[in-house]
């Protein structure tokens, strides 16, 4: 299985026969190395509702027939978009023919903002835990720390946990290494950070705050791969 990160939260998971992408954020994302027109893609899976996770999900599920896994509102929010979607809701997990998906808690908001301006909610926001060919990936999503992921970190064997760091709307660095120390993630990758002023970070000095080998500040594009 191969991971990658693509600036904001965007994060790719390769299995061998599908292709998933969580929150695509790439249009309006300086960050990313992605664009719309080439991604190929045969899952989106959404931790939340804001626009910033959202981002291109509409026209990249058009465009390749991809299912959206999200909380439940936003699912359904979005299903108006006449794509496939596939809802779930917060401790639930669903055994997909590509790997099992289950969302966790995160503390932080879930709305979209529409065009005119009019915030529409969408429910919990959440985390995923998504676990195929042995491996267990954790994507945090938006979320303060809390003290339940001590119990995720003892109910599963992460593999990689991607953690935001930037601060101002999530957890700063600070908090995301008791997240990552609670989580026994065996590999640690900080997201959401650089893409707006408020949440400059320096993701080499967060990892250095971790012990040896776990911190892995991914660039933009880079691929970890899990053996
Ligand atoms: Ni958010
Ligand atoms: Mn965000």
């Amino acid at each position: 299985m191969q991971v990658s990160y693509h600036g904001h939260s965007v994060v790719k998971i390769v299995t061998e026969n599908k292709k998933i992408i969580i929150d695509p954020f790439i249009n309006g994302n300086e960050l990313t190395d992605l664009n719309v027109g080439d991604l190929e893609v045969d899952v989106i899976i959404l931790t939340h509702g804001h626009n910033d996770h959202v981002g291109d999900t509409v026209e990249i599920a058009k465009k390749n027939n991809a299912l959206v896994i999200a909380p439940y509102e936003l699912a359904v929010y979005i299903g108006k978009n006449d794509i496939n979607i596939h809802p779930m809701n917060l401790g639930g997990a669903y055994q997909f023919d590509f790997g099992k998906v289950k969302l966790t808690q995160a503390f932080h908001g879930s709305s979209y903002q529409e065009q005119d301006g009019t915030v529409i909610y969408t429910g919990m926001p959440s985390g995923v835990l998504f676990t195929a060919e042995g491996k267990t990936i954790y994507h945090a999503g938006d979320t303060a720390l809390f003290s339940d992921m001590k119990m995720i970190g003892e109910r599963n064997e992460i593999d990689v946990a991607f953690l935001p760091i930037g601060d101002n709307l999530t957890m700063g660095p600070e908090d995301a290494v008791d997240a990552a120390l609670w989580l026994k993630a065996k590999k640690v990758v900080p997201i959401h950070y650089d893409t707006f002023p408020a949440i400059k970070q320096d993701p080499k000095a967060f990892a250095n705050m971790l012990p040896e080998g776990v911190g892995i500040p991914l660039k933009v594009g880079e691929i970890l791969e899990l053996k």
